[in-house]
């Protein structure tokens, strides 16, 4: 079928165009039929313009509008025309002007789509999620996949302008644990033994260093088979960077400049250098957290000096066992009801907690049913160490410090949703969190885990702890935080084989054991591997934040649930008894 091809898109007409005979294809996003007369608007990727049809004009073409409904693709021909004054439509682009058509043409039908293809949909995910390719007309969703394609572009050639050279690494690769479990895929040629898909390509990275690569760069796909939430997915993109005679310094700048370049190109916002650092301690005892959001306040503070002598149980208890007294100041939020703060204790308490201290600032003492348990004394120094004012609302934990601070960052952050504090339009908050422990101690399996990779440096003036004391050791590791999120990981790597070896030890892996799951990577490092770094950025993390949307699915173009299912094309879904037997696979019937 021949038809007539657009002069122009659905979103480039103006006032200056009046006048011109134009084509324009689409779909019709609406019709209205006002008797006399058919208006549409048609839909492109860039924008919408408003079609007429007349009968006075063309009768053939009158008629056939009426038979368009949403989503049909049509060819159209006609002639711009200034509207009105009192037509102008200022939401669109294009709301100066109207093209009254002379022909039209159905180029494509269309069943009525089974939700309104419209930004400010009604229609649940998971069926928007089934007809994605009509999901993904919407104008919004457009316009974060072209913003996220903007953002491809720029760090291509930020790191092309760098001296950094891309370059791909294999998507099966061999299966090593840690970190999160692995997507498998069978080998067929070779019965029993299995690829997996990268959870990153850090080894190969390593490897391009020894390669002599000095600076490597790669827009990644990963694969992690780990639990879902908004910010994660089975399948996501990295920035993976990796350099060569670097220490974290180096790296800082590098990644300082890429955001420099993205929040000046995407939010017209001039960051200013150097992004300040938080140590890892820093972080957790300030804010409960290694990926602060200080869009806000709300800092916690250690009130343990306070509350050194108090006869108050709960705190005395968290005293004598090493634990933390931390509190809060939540700005005039004295006014908050009894079943607001009840709310804000069953919230602790879902988190673990045993309970929420909690005391309403008045002009003299506090309003609280803990208040009779404290001395005038600890009053004044609490007021004045946490620096509250009358009509403040004072919240404390008191506990193991660990889980203690993590519950206050939960708090803190909740606080701040329900005072509208994270709201966007204040300014982003980006910083760096430095300094991590090297290893983190798992009280079930009784073993310490690298927590950031096991190939991470120790700071080398702690390296004489590995076998003494692991637990007080720090990392060269660090992430780079966005408005509360992680948007990037990485560290200084460790690039001698003897020191690899000491870390495997502290981490209870075998020499063997290492030599089986990572000997590819040792041995490399035995034919001069230079002192090498890196980091990662979560790309999709990325886009969501610099779009400013909740989710990252919102930035995939065909993302999974929560439960790792694409509904649209159904996978994952079940395979024929012969490519089974092919990859020497039996399915066990459920016991
Ligand atoms: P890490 O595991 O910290 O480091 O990952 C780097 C960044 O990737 C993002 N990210 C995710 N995004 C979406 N869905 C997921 N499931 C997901 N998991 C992680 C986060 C994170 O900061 N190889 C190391 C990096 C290095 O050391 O150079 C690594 O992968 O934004």
């Amino acid at each position: 079928m021949s038809f007539n091809i657009r002069t122009h898109t659905c979103g480039e007409l103006r006032e200056i165009n009046t006048g011109k005979k134009v084509v324009l294809n689409g779909w019709v996003d609406r019709r209205r039929d006002l008797g006399g007369m058919i208006f549409i608007w048609l839909r492109d990727r860039y924008g919408i313009t408003q079609v007429v049809f007349e009968p006075d004009l063309n009768k053939d073409a009158y008629d056939l509008a009426k038979k368009l409904r949403n989503e049909f693709v049509v060819s159209i021909e006609g002639n711009v025309r200034k509207r009105p004054d009192d037509a102008i439509n200022k939401e669109l682009e294009t709301g100066r002007i109207d093209v009254l058509a002379e022909k039209l043409m159905i180029l494509n039908e269309a069943e009525t789509p089974p939700f309104l293809i419209k930004d400010d949909t009604d229609a649940y995910e998971d069926l928007r999620l089934k007809y994605r390719y009509l999901d993904l007309r919407r104008p919004v969703l457009q316009k974060v996949l072209i913003l996220r394609h903007k953002m491809y572009q720029l760090t291509r050639k930020y790191f092309d302008d760098n001296r950094f050279i891309e370059v791909e690494t294999p998507v099966l690769m061999k299966s090593t644990p840690e970190g999160a479990r692995d997507y498998l895929v069978p080998s067929r040629i070779h019965k029993g033994k299995f690829y997996a898909l990268p959870q990153s390509p850090q080894q190969y990275k390593q490897m391009l260093m020894v390669s002599g690569f000095d600076r490597y760069f790669q827009i990644v796909k990963c694969f992690r088979d780990e639990d879902l939430r908004a910010d994660r997915q089975p399948e996501f993109t990295q920035i993976d960077v990796e350099m060569s005679f670097v220490t974290e310094e180096e790296v800082f700048t590098v990644v300082e400049e890429l955001m420099k370049l993205l929040f000046k190109e995407i939010w017209n916002i001039e960051l200013s250098l150097p992004i300040v650092r938080f140590s890892y301690e820093d972080a957790m005892t300030k804010y409960g957290s290694d990926k602060p959001d200080l869009r806000f306040g709300l800092e916690l503070h250690r009130l343990n000096e306070v509350f050194a002598n108090t006869e108050f149980n709960i705190f005395k208890k968290a005293l004598s066992s090493n634990g933390i007294i931390s509190g809060l100041v939540a700005p005039g939020c004295s006014s908050f009801s009894r079943s607001q703060i009840d709310g804000l204790t069953n919230f602790v308490k879902q988190l673990g907690a045993e309970g929420l201290v909690w005391f309403k600032v008045q002009d003299e003492g506090f309003d609280s049913p803990t208040a009779k348990f404290l001395s005038k004394d600890e009053i004044n120094k609490l007021k004045s160490v946490i620096n509250a004012k009358p009509n403040d609302l004072i919240l404390i934990l008191a506990g193991e410090i660990k889980p203690t601070l993590s519950r206050m960052g939960s708090l803190r952050l909740e606080l701040a949703k329900k005072l509208d504090l994270n709201k966007l339009g204040t300014k982003p908050s980006l910083l760096w969190v430095t300094d991590f422990p090297l290893f983190e101690w798992d009280k079930n399996t009784k073993r310490f885990y690298a927590m950031h990779h096991p190939f991470t440096s120790p700071k080398l003036e702690d390296i004489d702890l590995l076998e003494k004391d692991p637990g007080s050791i720090k990392a060269q590791a660090y992430d780079l935080v966005l408005n509360g999120n992680e948007i990037a990981g990485g560290s200084i790597r460790i690039h001698k084989s003897d020191l690899q070896s000491k870390m495997f030890k502290a981490l209870g892996i075998s020499d063997e054991e290492a030599q089986q799951k990572f000997g590819f990577l040792i041995n490399a490092f035995r034919f001069g591997a230079p002192p090498h770094g890196g980091i990662a950025f979560g790309f999709d993390r990325m886009v969501m934040l610099f779009a400013g949307v909740d989710s990252i699915r919102d930035t995939i173009a065909f993302p999974k649930t929560a439960s790792a299912v694409s509904l649209m094309d159904d996978s994952p879904s079940p395979v024929s008894e012969e490519q089974l037997n092919e990859l020497h696979l039996k399915i066990r019937e459920k016991t």
